[in-house]
């Protein structure tokens, strides 16, 4: 997988389709022991947000692949003082060999990867979560055997999960439809870019139905109603997004065989009952283990294993 290495993974829509599988392909083999990679190269973690999967994820993944990991806490290190982006990213580059960054605005998080020449991976922006999105296409296609085809709807805040979604179905010939409150769809450049990625005959679907996104979909997805730097929103967005709760009701609209995906962590009785978080058709801790290979397989794309 060559033509991945030294590459920066900022988008979803950063590998083409082919590049997805494969890395979902090389996660399958190194889930299943099919194949072993090791190296010595060293990982940075720089998390502006709070993190329990994917920082945990990423440090295990790397530790597997025989590497070591650096934690960059901005609170201990001179970026959270105000030293810039840019010197910083030069000055990271000359020492690390892939940095994964956590952070609000995603300009910053494309500062990072034009100031230096090291893989760059987004491990969550406002705009996009790609790492998570990679986890859940692979825990779909070990639940279906396939992705294209797949109807996945989506409930709740438009924002960075579904973005990835919404960009990730798209490529891989999957149904997507979100549903959210009007004031709190996705971004409509990522639903045009999605739209123009989406195959002949696949369905893109931005509603504000939850009933219609549902129906007969074979996977169920959500995730909180006020992410992290909106929580001063959180008591007013309850009332508003109260109709897109994913429970028993909502959930009899889907596919019989329809499972149940959240990228956690999960507010119970909000976003999501208890009685479907621990039913039978959720597959959120599977969903959870498939970050660490996904990101393993990621990494070792991105780093030439
Ligand atoms: N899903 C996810 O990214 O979880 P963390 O915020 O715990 O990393
Ligand atoms: N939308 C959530 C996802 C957390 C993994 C947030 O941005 O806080």
């Amino acid at each position: 997988m060559k033509k991945l290495t030294g590459r920066d993974f900022l988008r979803i829509t950063d590998f083409s389709p082919t590049e997805i599988r494969e890395v979902l392909e090389l996660a399958a083999e190194l889930k299943e022991g099919r194949k072993t990679l090791r190296t010595q190269q060293v990982l940075g973690l720089l998390f502006y947000k709070a993190s329990t999967r994917t920082r945990v994820s990423f440090s295990v993944a790397m530790y597997q692949l025989g590497g070591q990991v650096i934690d960059l806490n901005p609170q201990v290190t001179q970026v959270g003082r105000g030293e810039p982006i840019a010197d910083t990213a030069r000055v990271l580059d000359r020492y690390l060999d892939i940095l994964a960054v956590r952070t609000f605005a995603q300009q910053d998080l494309e500062t990072f990867a034009h100031y230096g020449n090291i893989p760059v991976i987004n491990a969550l922006t406002d705009l996009e979560h790609p790492c998570q999105i990679l986890a859940d296409l692979l825990t779909i296609q070990e639940c279906f055997g396939a992705l294209a085809g797949v109807t996945l709807a989506f409930l709740g805040d438009g924002n960075n999960v579904a973005h990835s979604l919404l960009l990730g179905g798209a490529l891989l010939g999957m149904n997507v439809r979100l549903a959210t409150p009007a004031a709190y769809g996705p971004d409509p450049a990522i639903v045009a870019e999605a739209q123009q990625l989406a195959a002949p005959g696949t369905e893109i679907l931005i509603t504000d139905d939850p009933r219609a996104a549902v129906q007969d979909a074979q996977v169920i997805y959500t995730d909180v109603w006020a992410s992290m730097g909106q929580e001063s929103e959180a008591n007013d967005r309850l009332p508003i997004f109260q109709r897109f709760q994913v429970n028993e009701a909502l959930f009899a609209q889907a596919d019989p065989q329809g499972i149940f995906l959240h990228c956690l962590p999960a507010h119970r009785e909000e976003e999501v009952t208890a009685e479907i978080m621990e039913g039978p058709r959720s597959r959120v801790w599977d969903q959870a283990e498939n970050r660490m290979h996904a990101q393993k397989a990621l990494m070792a794309s991105l780093l030439g294993l």
